[in-house]
């Protein structure tokens, strides 16, 4: 069983903000829930370094672009080395292989009659470096980013994306292709208005890809980069990445680049004759005072400041449990510290903490060799039913849901049972009870805060890596003779 897993590749004129990390996090934290499940990972991610607003961003910080591209995009390396992301591959779209893939498939296009020469007339917005129509031609600000647009006229290679508009349509209707479901009619109804050619070349852009054809224009931006989900497995070879690997299982994109993954995107591959991604899912935007998180409005929050204050998995975390997947969500720092601390350290810390503590003064750390409690053994089974339901259905916030059932479960279980009272004549069985749950909510916790559900494991006393061992660590009893080890903290309270 394979799966291919992409984000969208990140734009490097600025630094990323908690809205890339986000988007990258939620691709991780899938990634790692599949291979857990014994499949066969692919995880694409990487960095979007051609076209006009880059090369702006370089003559603004007076430096080469190579310089800005290579520090930028090392910027974002170390930020996935940060946040755990456990990427198969970093693709750049400056690299070779890359560019030559872009060439070969513009040259196939051409060959077949799927490009054609034409004047582009009409508006271009560098920030979106996208082709719009402004809704009031005297100022024409861009619909998306309602910045202003400028106007080109300039010959230009169209892709003749309206001869795929039925058949995308039908693949739309008949698949799980656009996701969440309140997106499809959203889609559907912008390819029933009619699909329009796109014109995927620059005339006077400097900093792209070089066109295969006498003019030598650029390619467009997002042509180019659309095709770093096909460079990236190995397209160009054939090799066996790709063999292996194609079609992309689930593509993880914000709302606002729905037009380019929904409709460019798929029509590009009809054309190529290749199989369509299965999900394209478009998340919502974190926003901050109501407007997105963006370099742009100034309203940035920093990961990295986050991880400082909290530490990383309370970041994972709150990110993927505080908003359902696919809605907006606005981030405040008290929002913040208000779920770290009722979720993290009231909920999960507390229960770990109170447990080992329990089992150190009344088992001597001996966890022993009992009979789970039936009521939790068939809460567990469907807690894992529910999680495994959910996580496929990419509803992150749900299975955490999921997961708090048995949390709170143990919680209320331990305060009913009480085994520190005087006289208490099966405080094995409950600590026993306790703890088979507790590694039950470490091992699905893995994908979501891997750091902390290895630390749970190993205070514990377990060995292994509840993320190498895997669901199937399920099914197995835990071993005789486990012994607690030394207890952490694992989530500071913040005031
Ligand atoms: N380079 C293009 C994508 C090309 S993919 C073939 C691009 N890059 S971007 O740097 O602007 O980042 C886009 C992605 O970052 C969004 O689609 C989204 O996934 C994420 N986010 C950026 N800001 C965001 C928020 N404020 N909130 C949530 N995610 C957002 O577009």
């Amino acid at each position: 069983m394979k799966i291919y897993i992409t984000t969208p590749i990140y734009y490097i004129n600025a630094e990323p903000h908690i809205g890339h990390a986000y988007t990258t996090i939620a691709a991780d934290t899938l990634a790692r829930f599949y291979r857990m499940a014994g499949y066969d990972v692919f995880f694409l991610t990487g960095t979007d370094e051609h076209g006009q607003k880059i090369y702006e961003a370089a003559k603004k910080q007076n430096i080469t672009i190579k310089e800005l591209v290579d520090r930028n995009s090392e910027i974002y390396k170390k930020l996935w080395d940060m946040l755990n992301i456990s990427y198969t591959r970093f693709i750049r779209t400056t690299e070779p292989e890359h560019e030559e893939t872009v060439r070969k498939i513009f040259t196939k296009l051409l060959e077949k009659g799927d490009l054609y020469k034409g004047e582009y007339e009409g508006y271009y917005c560098t920030p979106c470096e996208s082709y719009a129509i402004p809704e009031d031609e005297k100022s024409p600000l861009c619909p998306d980013c309602k910045r202003p647009m400028s106007k080109i006229s300039e010959p230009s290679y169209f892709f003749r994306m309206s001869k795929y508009a039925k058949q995308l349509e039908k693949y739309i209707e008949e698949n799980d292709f656009v996701k969440p479901d309140f997106r499809k009619n959203e889609v559907i109804n912008f390819i029933r208005a009619g699909l329009y050619d796109v014109s995927i070349t620059r005339k006077n852009v400097e900093w792209g890809i070089s066109s295969p054809t006498p003019e030598n224009y650029t390619i467009y931006v997002w042509f180019d980069a659309l095709i770093n989900y096909l460079s990236g497995i190995g397209y160009l070879q054939n090799d066996t990445r790709f063999l292996k690997y194609w079609p992309p299982d689930v593509q993880f994109i914000g709302k606002d680049i729905i037009r380019f993954h929904h409709i460019i995107w798929p029509c590009l591959l009809l054309a190529l004759d290749l199989p369509l991604p299965k999900t394209i899912f478009a998340h919502g935007w974190w926003t901050s005072g109501k407007d997105k998180i963006s370099k742009s409005k100034g309203n940035i929050v920093s990961p990295q400041k986050i991880v400082e204050e909290y530490g990383l998995d309370p970041l994972r975390y709150f990110l993927l449990r505080e908003v359902s997947f696919g809605l907006d969500g606005e981030y405040s720092e008290e929002g913040f510290k208000k779920r770290y601390n009722s979720d993290l350290v009231n909920d999960l810390g507390n229960l770990v903490n109170r447990t080992l503590n329990l089992v150190e003064t009344k088992m001597s750390g001996r966890i022993g060799n009992q009979t789970p409690k039936t009521t939790l053994v068939k809460l567990a089974i469907s807690v894992f039913e529910e999680y495994q339901k959910k996580m496929k259905a990419i509803a992150f916030s749900e299975a955490l849901e999921e997961i708090w059932k048995l949390v709170s479960y143990l919680n209320r279980f331990l305060d009913e049972e009480a085994p520190w009272r005087e006289g208490c004549n099966n405080v094995r069985e409950i600590l026993y009870s306790t703890v088979y749950g507790i590694r039950i909510v470490s091992i699905m916790l893995a994908p979501f805060i891997p750091a902390s559900s290895l630390r749970i494991w190993q205070m514990l006393g377990f060995d292994g890596d509840p993320e190498m061992g895997g669901f199937k660590l399920l099914k197995q009893e835990i071993p005789e003779g486990i012994k607690i080890k030394k207890r952490e903290i694992l989530f500071p309270r913040k005031k």
